[in-house]
């Protein structure tokens, strides 16, 4: 039997911490979805359009990674779409309490057998975000090897319009 995971955010933009995540989970299920979401609470660089291309140009390597848009309530799209488990990455502990405090509504939320399933970052990611990253580049700051270098060019093109 085939598995799938799905692997959601509002990746605006994906930096390498997302992609570390995505790589080493793309090799524990069958199919992984990298899930991306708007998040009425953030204020969006890139349209959910722009973030699902970049996506799709920088896990173009990984054959069982697809990327789609859903909107609303994580756990109802996970149970329509009959994932088996939803992925996260932990930074630092200070996520731990977040987390912790999703994955338990989420448990209740999904159909039986659904897993919330977490991997731990990277130490040479664990102290990044998308919103540091853009605004170290929107300061002319060096974030080089933090994010995919096609992805640092896009960030630089918005932020030089
Ligand atoms: N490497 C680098 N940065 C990372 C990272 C990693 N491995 N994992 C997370 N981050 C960063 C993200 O870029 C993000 O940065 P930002 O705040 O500057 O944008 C920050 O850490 C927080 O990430 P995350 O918690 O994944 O937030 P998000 O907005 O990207 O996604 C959802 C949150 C989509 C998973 C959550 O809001 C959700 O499920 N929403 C749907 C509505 C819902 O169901 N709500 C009820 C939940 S119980």
């Amino acid at each position: 039997m085939s598995n799938k995971a799905l692997y959601s955010g509002s990746f605006d933009p994906m930096t390498n911490g997302h992609l570390d995540i995505i790589e080493r989970s793309s090799k524990m299920f069958d199919e992984l979805i990298v899930g991306v979401i708007v998040n009425p609470n953030k204020n969006a660089l890139f349209t959910k359009e722009e973030r699902v291309a970049m996506i799709e140009e920088v896990t173009s390597h990984l054959p069982n990674v697809r990327v789609e848009c859903f909107q609303g309530l994580l756990a109802d799209y996970v149970n329509e779409n009959n994932f088996d488990a939803v992925v996260r990455g932990l930074r630092a502990t200070t996520d731990f309490e977040y987390e912790i405090q999703m994955a338990q509504m989420n448990a209740r939320l999904f159909n039986d057998g659904i897993e919330s399933v977490f991997l731990m970052t990277s130490p040479r990611y664990s102290f990044i975000s998308s919103s540091m990253i853009k605004e170290v580049v929107s300061l002319g700051g060096c974030v080089k090897g933090l994010v995919p270098e096609i992805i640092l060019n896009r960030i630089k093109e918005k932020y030089a319009k």
